[in-house]
């Protein structure tokens, strides 16, 4: 069975499913500008998400990619699969209009994580290419901050689990 996507007709009663993107060169993390990004590396963050995951009754997949295609089919490969999307498009979040477009295909919540407040930094980061498509934002925490958007991805799944099931009792 499919599952409830925005805008979507059906739901199911899989595990809720969370995929987390990580996009070029955060596979550095840890040893990358430590003073901007810290010391937690990307095996850690993608551990600490999966033992929340356990914690929470979510199951997550994480993927990494230094390419924008690879990122785009990943996206892609969610469609129906997944119920909620954690993206971290790193440098491509100025940039691309295609993982713009993916995600915006993919028709389920999604939200933007930086691990550095991009707005205290060079212009050029202040652009996101999915601001105005996502349902929310979150930034400056660290790798922190990934866990908190999967407390937050439970919060937005359960809401519209819900909502889905008031409205098909009210049939
Ligand atoms: C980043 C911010 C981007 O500007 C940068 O290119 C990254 C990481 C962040 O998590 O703070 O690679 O997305």
């Amino acid at each position: 069975m499919v599952t409830a996507a925005k805008g979507g007709e059906t739901h199911n009663d899989r595990v809720p499913t969370v995929l987390v993107i990580h996009g070029p060169n955060l596979n550095l993390l840890g040893t990358r500008e430590p003073e901007i990004y810290g010391r937690t590396t990307l095996e850690d963050i993608n551990r600490q998400l999966s033992e929340l995951g356990l914690e929470l009754g979510i199951k997550v997949e994480s993927f990494q990619s230094n390419g924008e295609g690879a990122l785009v089919d990943s996206i892609q490969r969610g469609r129906g699969n997944v119920d909620l999307v954690v993206i971290n498009p790193a440098a491509y979040t100025h940039t691309s209009i295609a993982i713009r477009d993916a995600l915006i295909a993919i028709e389920v919540p999604v939200i933007e994580v930086h691990l550095s407040n991009v707005y205290k930094r060079e212009p050029f980061r202040h652009h996101s290419t999915i601001a105005d498509i996502v349902d929310a934002r979150l930034m400056g925490f660290g790798a922190e901050g990934y866990l908190l958007a999967l407390r937050a991805a439970a919060r937005m799944i359960e809401t519209q689990r819900e909502k889905h099931r008031g409205t098909k009792e009210a049939r």
